[in-house]
C-alpha cells in the first residue's frame, strides 16, 4: 500500500498520472459558492463560509472550462472498470453533471447527503441548505463496476432504526446519506483554534463510498486532497491512495493526518459480507455426515414430509426429484422451482432447523 500527496495543480499533475491507472477517484472540487459579504450568526458573531481564493472563479465560463478540463484527465486516468464520484452543492452540481455526460461518463446513482447537523440560513430568507449532492459514475454504460452490495446493506444505518440494525435487520443501501458535517476532534485547526479548511469532509462519507465501490488494494485518487480526508478512509480500509492539493499548508497537515491513520483490518474493509461462499453439494454433505439418507425433511411448521435420498434429491409425493422442484410443489407455488435451502427444515435434537444452517455448519467445519 503506498499514499502519495501532490502538492500542485491538478490541471499540471493530472496530466502526469498514467492513463487508466486508478480504480476509484473522488473529487470535491471548488463549489464557486458566489458568497457576498460577511454572514452572521442569529447572535451576531460572524461565520466563516468558503469564500477562500481557490473557490473564486470570474465567470460561469470560466468555472465550466476549469471543470471541462479536470473531469476530461480524470476520465482519462481512471480505469475502464473503475468508478467516479464526485460531490458538490447546488452551486456546481448541475454544470458538473452535465460536463461529464458530455464527456461520457455514465451515471450509476445521485446520493444526497443529508447533513444531519446543516449551517442554519442566518437570514431566514431561503430553505435551510442542508444537503449536498454526490455524483457516481463509470466511464460507460459497460463498465463492470465494483459494488459490494451487502457490504452497503451493512453500512445501511439510514434507514434501520438502532434497535432492529442491533438485532440483524439490513435493508438495501438507498441514496439518502445521513451522516453529520465534519465536527469536534475530527476537524483540523489551525494555530489560533479555528478551523484549518472550509469544506473538511466528515471521514464517514469517505469510509462509505470507498468501501462500497472499491476493494483492498485499489488505487484510490483524488484530486481535490484539502485535509486528505479521502486518504486517511483509504488507509484505513486497506487502498492505495494518490492525493493532489495545491495548498502548502494543507498538504502539510494533511500528510499528518494521513501519518496517524492505520489500516483496520474489518469485515467492511474486505467486504467479507459480498464474498460468494463455497458452493457444497447434498451428496458431499450426506457423505460427510452433515444429512442422512432416509431423514425427513419438513417445511417451516412441521407439515409436508419428504424424504432425503441417497444421490441427494427427496422422495416426496410418490416422486424422485431435486429438492428446489419438491420445494416448489410443497409451498404450492406457481413457480416451477424455488430455493430449497430457503424452505427445508430437519429435525436436530427435537427442533427443526433450517437446512441452510446444517449447510453453513458444514462450511465452517471445512474451514477449520
Ligand atoms: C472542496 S475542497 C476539498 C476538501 C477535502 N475533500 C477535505 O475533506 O478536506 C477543494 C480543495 O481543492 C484545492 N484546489 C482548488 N483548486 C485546485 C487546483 N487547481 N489544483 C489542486 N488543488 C486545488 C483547494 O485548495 C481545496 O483544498
Amino acid at each position: 500500500m503506498f499514499h502519495k500527496i501532490i502538492c500542485g495543480d491538478i490541471l499540471e499533475e493530472l496530466k502526469k498520472t498514467e492513463s487508466g491507472s486508478v480504480d476509484l477517484i473522488f473529487a470535491d472540487p471548488p463549489y464557486w459558492m458566489r458568497t457576498d459579504g460577511v454572514l452572521k450568526r442569529v447572535e451576531g458573531t460572524n461565520y466563516r463560509g468558503c469564500d477562500d481564493a481557490w473557490d473564486n472563479f470570474d465567470s460561469l465560463e470560466s468555472y465550466e472550462e476549469f471543470t471541462r478540463s479536470w473531469l476530461k484527465e480524470c476520465y482519462r486516468v481512471l480505469k475502464k472498470d473503475g468508478s467516479f464520484w464526485v460531490i458538490g452543492g447546488m452551486q456546481c452540481i448541475y454544470t458538473v453533471g452535465a460536463i461529464m455526460q458530455q464527456l461520457g461518463f455514465w451515471i450509476i446513482n445521485d446520493v444526497i447527503w443529508h447533513k444531519k447537523n446543516p449551517t442554519p440560513n442566518f437570514l431566514g430568507t431561503r430553505l435551510n441548505n442542508s444537503h449536498e449532492t454526490l455524483i457516481w459514475a463509470t466511464k460507460g454504460r459497460k463498465s463492470r463496476y465494483t459494488f459490494h452490495y451487502k457490504t452497503a446493506k451493512e453500512l445501511n444505518v439510514d434507514t434501520v432504526d438502532a434497535e432492529n440494525y442491533a438485532h440483524g435487520v439490513r435493508k438495501q443501501l438507498g441514496s439518502v446519506w445521513r451522516i453529520p458535517v465534519c465536527q469536534g476532534s475530527e476537524r483540523l485547526k489551525d494555530e489560533a483554534g479555528n478551523k484549518l479548511h472550509s469544506t473538511q469532509k466528515p471521514e464517514e462519507l469517505l469510509l462509505r463510498i470507498i468501501a462500497i465501490s472499491s476493494s483492498i488494494g485499489d488505487v484510490v485518487l483524488d484530486p481535490f486532497g484539502g485535509t486528505m480526508t479521502t486518504a486517511v478512509a483509504a488507509k484505513k480500509l486497506g487502498r492505495s491512495s494518490v492525493m493532489i492539493e495545491i495548498d502548502p499548508l494543507y498538504c502539510e497537515m494533511g500528510q499528518k493526518r494521513v501519518d496517524a491513520a492505520e489500516f483496520e483490518d474489518t469485515p467492511i474493509a474486505r467486504a467479507d459480507f459480498d464474498r460468494k461462499p463455497e458452493r457444497v453439494t447434498m451428496s458431499e454433505m450426506i457423505a460427510a455426515g452433515s444429512f442422512a439418507a432416509g431423514e425427513d425433511f419438513f417445511l417451516k411448521d412441521g407439515s409436508k414430509k419428504a424424504t432425503l435420498l441417497e444421490d441427494g434429491r427427496l422422495y416426496f409425493e410418490g416422486e424422485a426429484r431435486d429438492m428446489h422442484t419438491c420445494a416448489a410443489l410443497a409451498r404450492g407455488v406457481q413457480a416451477s422451482r424455488l430455493n430449497g435451502f430457503d424452505v427445508w427444515y430437519v429435525l436436530r435434537e427435537g427442533n427443526l432447523v433450517p437446512i441452510s444452517a446444517v449447510r453453513e455448519e458444514y462450511r465452517n467445519s471445512k474451514r477449520k
